[in-house]
């Protein structure tokens, strides 16, 4: 064989790249894995704080974000959540729910990442790393040619894996989205998600010492709403619940936050008037919030401070009201730098759902965070890499 044609050449040695190259590779195509980085999957690596959530046991197609919501349903329920943890059981690497169905690593993410190399080497795909991808070009006889600084590779199909723009420092580019473009692709707007927010000055000032407090909250805009942690941070707003609402977020809006979901507070306030009328309103806050957080909203809110016989039931119903909804209006939020994901790209109406190969470019496939699929925080992302994947190496 010739050591520079092959089937299949993916480009992106990540999540969806080297799951899909093992899976075309299994059913005896000549496969060839390329990226730039000197590491593969190196956002495995650092996922999960170290142990990758690399599924959710709940996934279903409500759990993602794309212009066409259609579009992830086949590959999800072509490749599962199950499929998934049966590789990884074959492997015996030990997993355990975190919260909310979200499957991490008990050790540790490199696991994840041996297992994906593991099956390349075993079904005979080659990941070529440190490869800077110069063109790609279609020649005579219709095959890709993929001219790079290690040399020009040929191939009859092409899959792009290169992922989204998130953590430029782990080596996001946009090449995908710009190789779509070459091909005649719409790429949707693209934007940072599951990303914290940062605030205006004033929050920043009001906020600034609440730096570290964490309290479960619903986070929530006129789309969608989160119940999970929020974190102050010293730049803005961080956590799960703002994470998840940044995704569904755009400038300008402002943000929800019930910071008491677990009770009926006008209820609750009623109580404590009745039951302890002698009792303050910071009293029965400080019992249900973090003092930090207290403090501030007193401060921020200008409720008036007085026993509790003599709040009015009106005065009550506003402060429970401001609990249940209280507004942020963010800044903008951090950006790329941190993001986990990215909204928007390859508009997926111009690609085979069942297959993931282009609509008007035979032979070129896209798959994982590339394409307009953005899942929640949770494990949904890898699964999306791990579906898309299969689907398009079981068909490549
Ligand atoms: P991925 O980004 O994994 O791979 C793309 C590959 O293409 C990279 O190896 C890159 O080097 C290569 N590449 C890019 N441009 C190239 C070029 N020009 N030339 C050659 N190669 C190029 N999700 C989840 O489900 N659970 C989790 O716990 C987390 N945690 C998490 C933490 C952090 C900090 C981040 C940034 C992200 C997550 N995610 C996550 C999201 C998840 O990592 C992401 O959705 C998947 O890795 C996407 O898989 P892909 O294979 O599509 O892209």
């Amino acid at each position: 064989m010739d050591s520079k044609q092959f089937d299949v050449i993916v480009l992106g040695a990540g999540a969806a790249g080297l799951h899909c190259a093992a899976t075309a590779a299994r059913r005896g195509k000549r496969v060839l894995v390329l990226d730039h980085a000197k590491q593969a999957g190196k956002k495995i690596l650092i996922s999960g704080g170290g142990r990758c959530n690399f599924t959710n046991m709940f996934t279903s197609p409500e759990n993602f974000i794309s212009a066409n919501p259609h579009f992830c349903k086949s590959a999800l329920s072509r490749y599962t959540q199950w499929d998934f943890i049966a590789q990884v059981e074959r492997h015996g690497i030990a997993y355990h729910e975190k919260t909310l169905g979200q499957l991490f690593c008990d050790d540790s993410a490199k696991d994840i990442v041996r297992m994906l190399l593991q099956e390349c080497s075993d079904a005979g795909a080659r990941v070529q790393l440190r490869t800077e991808i110069a063109s790609v070009t279609v020649n005579d006889a219709k095959q890709y040619r993929v001219a790079t600084n290690q040399g020009d590779y040929l191939a009859d199909a092409l899959v792009v894996a290169t992922g989204g723009l998130s953590m430029p420092k782990l080596g996001a580019t946009p090449f995908g989205f710009k190789l779509a473009e070459q091909f005649g692709h719409r790429v949707l707007p693209v934007r940072a998600g599951l990303v914290p927010f940062t605030l205006h000055d004033a929050d920043k000032a009001q906020f600034e010492p609440l730096a570290g407090t964490a309290c479960d909250v619903v986070a929530g805009n006129h789309l969608t709403s989160f119940k999970e942690a929020m974190l102050f941070t010293h730049r803005g707003l961080s956590g799960p619940s703002i994470l998840q609402i940044s995704s569904y977020w755009q400038p300008g809006e402002p943000v929800w936050l019930n910071l008491l979901p677990e009770i009926d507070a006008l209820e609750a306030l009623k109580q404590v008037k009745q039951q302890q009328p002698k009792s303050g309103l910071k009293a029965w806050l400080s019992s249900q919030l973090p003092k930090r957080l207290v403090s501030m909203l007193l401060q921020r809110e200008q409720w008036p401070l007085k026993n509790m016989a003599d709040y009015s039931h009106q005065e009550l119903s506003d402060i429970a009201e401001r609990l249940h909804a209280w507004p942020v209006k963010p800044n903008g939020t951090e950006g790329y730098r941190t993001a986990e994901v990215t909204l928007g790209g390859v508009d997926t109406n111009q690609v085979s759902s069942k297959t993931m190969q282009s609509n008007i470019q035979p032979g070129l496939y896209f798959i994982g965070e590339v394409l307009d699929v953005t899942g929640w925080l949770g494990g949904y992302n890898f699964q999306w890499a791990w579906s898309s994947a299969h689907v398009c190496g079981e068909s490549v």
